[in-house]
């Protein structure tokens, strides 16, 4: 467990995430049923709806409302004040997967974590089409609709199937895709869903054997990443380092995870 957050303290922050994930996700599903304003953020391809306003908006109430000197990132609005030292600050993403949420497809979520100090203790990630809510506190392990979960047995490199994502910058995409035309021979098959919040929580759950993407933002990763590294896989950057925004990420089991690393360091990330 992390320096100052208490066994109590961080299953409060899990708990409290879990709730506020579940009805924000509420919120967006009807949103989506009654029609949604769709705009576009850092480039054509990035959308971004009225609901991810809203749902962020009700996220931040919420938040403010159970915990009123915790500082807030979202990716909709930033953070308002920065949190001072030993403080909590939550990170949140309205709806990871707006892409799949515009055009209805499976695959997106709203991911709520509770760092500390730098580092998230807490998290949640509610994936309302799978109606699944996975949560992870540091030291307590990760769950899905309250169930333990686990990883299993390492696949061999030639069975992984990887996860993966691409970013909204034409040739940062352009790149991305290089790297999969290096590893794609080398591994069972890779998908690209769309949510890392989910992918993550997928290898948390066994549902893919390796998650890898390069560039997320702190919003797209806190939860999903201490959620897969609660349940045992190894949650890195390609060179073992800690993971930070902007940078790569490499979520696998353990016993694969340096044979992983090294096909997409040889791929070209
Ligand atoms: C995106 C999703 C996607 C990932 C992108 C993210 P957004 O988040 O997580 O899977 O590949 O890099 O930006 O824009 O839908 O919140
Ligand atoms: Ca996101």
């Amino acid at each position: 467990m992390s320096g100052g957050a208490g066994a109590d303290l961080v299953t409060e922050l899990r708990d409290l995430a879990v709730v506020i994930a579940r009805d924000a996700a509420a919120l967006a599903g009807e949103m989506q049923l009654a029609g949604l304003t769709i705009d576009t953020k850092s480039s054509d391809t990035d959308l971004v709806t009225t609901a991810d306003r809203a749902v962020e908006a009700v996220i931040r109430e919420r938040l403010a409302d159970a915990r009123p000197h915790d500082a807030i990132l979202g990716e909709e609005q930033g953070q308002h004040h920065d949190a001072p030292d030993g403080a909590v600050r939550w990170v949140i993403d309205p709806i990871d997967g707006t892409t799949n949420y515009v055009y209805r497809h499976p695959s997106w979520s709203v991911s709520i974590a509770a760092e500390m100090e730098g580092r998230a203790v807490a998290g949640a990630v509610h994936d309302p089409t799978h109606g699944q809510t996975f949560a992870a506190a540091t030291g307590h392990g990760a769950t899905c609709n309250g169930e333990t979960i686990r990883l299993g047995e390492a696949a061999p490199l030639g069975r992984v199937l990887m996860a993966t994502g691409f970013g909204y910058d034409p040739e940062r995409r352009r790149a991305q895709a290089e790297v999969m035309v290096g590893v794609l021979p080398h591994i069972r098959d890779i998908r690209r869903m769309g949510s890392a919040a989910v992918d993550l929580c997928s290898v948390a759950l066994g549902r893919v054997d390796a998650f890898y993407e390069h560039g997320l933002a702190p919003w797209d990763l806190a939860a999903g990443a201490l959620i897969a590294s609660e349940a045992g896989a190894k949650v890195a950057d390609v060179y073992g380092g800690p993971v930070v925004a902007g940078g790569h990420v490499l979520a696998a089991h353990p016993d694969r995870w340096d044979e992983v690393a090294e096909l997409l360091l040889r791929s070209g990330a």
